[in-house]
């Protein structure tokens, strides 16, 4: 067997390899996806695809020579407490329909895992198509996002005075380069975001088509602000007919002041010939929940889990973020998974420094290692779990003592679906 490759025995007794996918089995692998996602990859999709999967880190699994399974992973730097990290961002996960069930993507899990570690990722994350797959692999729901609607037929009622300055269209060629500096900004303060090179903004932020809803038009970008811009959005819109309003559909907006906010969402509720202003994808704390003076027009219209996160490597994970307090505790982390995650150690947290070493220790804390990574980049409260029955707290308030130190300022957030 080749270094790179792992082999098992499928459940019919047919033997599976995990390996490494080249670029000449890029065609073979965007025909299996398609199959699998029910797509047709035709033209300029495919050449998109093919372009994305050739930037990835790629497996998959092969029966014989034939593929039945594929994984791809974005090499992305996402942002974290205090910082960033090497992150391991899953696409394609796929399987052929005649071989679902028989351990493949646990097989190209664990070659993932061996990845990660080879080429120091301590983390994965991935934006689920069924939230109920992951968790068993250790992945947890870090990030959330909240999908708001304003009733923009007539004028949005906030409390906050708008920014006074002008407006300005930008065409979307020039977008990255503008909008990167207010944009890497945000991911100093939020964490769970990727950094975006121009080929990310023009491909995942900025494509031509929504490829969710294709009456919607290209994207168009708002900026405030002379020169370096003070706050941005990036939306589409569908014109109205007979039956339904036209629609301003908002896929980013970025603000660094809250008189700038205000000016962009007023601008997006007073565009002609459009009556819904939908966001589908804001942080939960968004200050324009605050801000609306009626909040009958601005309404939150769900929200659900976004980025899980899989703690790779528990301890370069704990050890690289920052902390907002001190903390002494020994945490008994449970991963079925990854051998080396699993056991007690003792984590001495503070906000300069952080070690997490192997103890015998009695513990203050049980938790698997998927609720920590819903914990880690300050999204889910500890005491929570506790509460939910998910982690067991063995010394007084160490679920407390664990949450001053994780918390953030911001909630964790990112849009950026891939
Ligand atoms: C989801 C998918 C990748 C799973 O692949 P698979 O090779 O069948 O998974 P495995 O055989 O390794 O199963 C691993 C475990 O997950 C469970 N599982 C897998 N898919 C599941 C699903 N959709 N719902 C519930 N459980 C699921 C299996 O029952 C198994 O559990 P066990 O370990 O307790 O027996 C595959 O079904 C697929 O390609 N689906 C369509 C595409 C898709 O949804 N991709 C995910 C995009 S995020």
């Amino acid at each position: 067997m080749n270094a790179s490759s792992t082999q098992s025995h499928g459940r019919a007794g047919t033997s599976l390899r995990f390996r490494e996918l080249p670029p000449s089995h890029i065609d073979r692998a965007l025909d299996h996806a398609a199959l699998v996602f029910h797509e047709s990859y035709e033209d300029e999709l495919r050449e998109r695809h093919r372009r994305a999967l050739l930037r990835c880190d790629r497996f998959g699994a092969y029966e014989d020579d034939h593929l039945v399974g594929l994984l791809a992973a974005h090499r992305l730097s996402l942002s974290v407490p205090g910082g960033r990290l090497p992150c391991a961002g899953l696409t394609f996960v796929s399987v052929t329909p005649t071989h679902r069930r028989r351990g493949v993507l646990s097989g190209l899990l664990e070659r993932l895992w061996r990845h990660c570690a080879a080429s120091d990722r301590p983390l994965a994350a991935l934006w689920a198509s069924e939230t109920t797959i992951y968790g068993r692999y250790g992945f947890g729901a870090a990030t959330a996002l909240s999908s708001i609607e304003i009733d923009s037929r007539r004028p949005l009622a906030l409390r906050v005075t708008p920014d006074p300055r002008p407006l300005r269209l930008v065409a979307p060629a020039e977008a990255p380069a503008l909008l990167a500096p207010l944009h890497e900004s945000g991911l100093a303060r939020r964490a769970g975001s990727p950094a975006r090179d121009p080929h990310w903004w023009r491909t995942q932020i900025l494509p031509e088509e929504d490829e969710d809803d294709d009456e919607l038009g290209p994207p168009r970008v708002i900026v405030l602000g002379d020169g370096a811009p003070a706050g941005y959005a990036v939306y589409r819109t569908r014109g109205g007919d007979d039956d339904r309003t036209g629609l301003v559909q908002v896929d980013e907006l970025e603000a660094d002041a809250a008189p700038v906010a205000a000016a962009l969402w007023s601008y997006l509720a007073s565009i002609d010939l459009t009556g819904t202003v939908r966001a589908w994808g804001r942080p939960a704390d968004d200050p324009l929940l605050l801000m609306a003076a009626d909040r009958d027009q601005v309404r939150v219209t769900a929200q659900s889990p976004a980025l899980w996160l899989r703690l790779v490597d528990v301890r370069a994970a704990l050890t690289a973020r920052s902390w907002a307090a001190s903390a002494d505790l020994v945490l008994d982390v449970r991963d079925a998974r990854i051998a080396a995650n699993h056991g007690r150690f003792r984590l001495v947290a503070s906000p300069g420094r952080c070690t997490y070493e192997a103890t015998a220790d009695p513990a203050d804390l049980t938790l698997d290692v998927r609720d920590l990574a819903a914990c880690y980049l300050g999204g889910t409260p500890v005491t929570q779990l506790v509460r939910a029955g998910l982690a067991a707290e063995h010394a007084p308030d160490a679920a407390a003592a664990f949450d001053a130190a994780l918390r953030t300022e911001y909630l964790p957030f990112t849009s950026d679906e891939f």
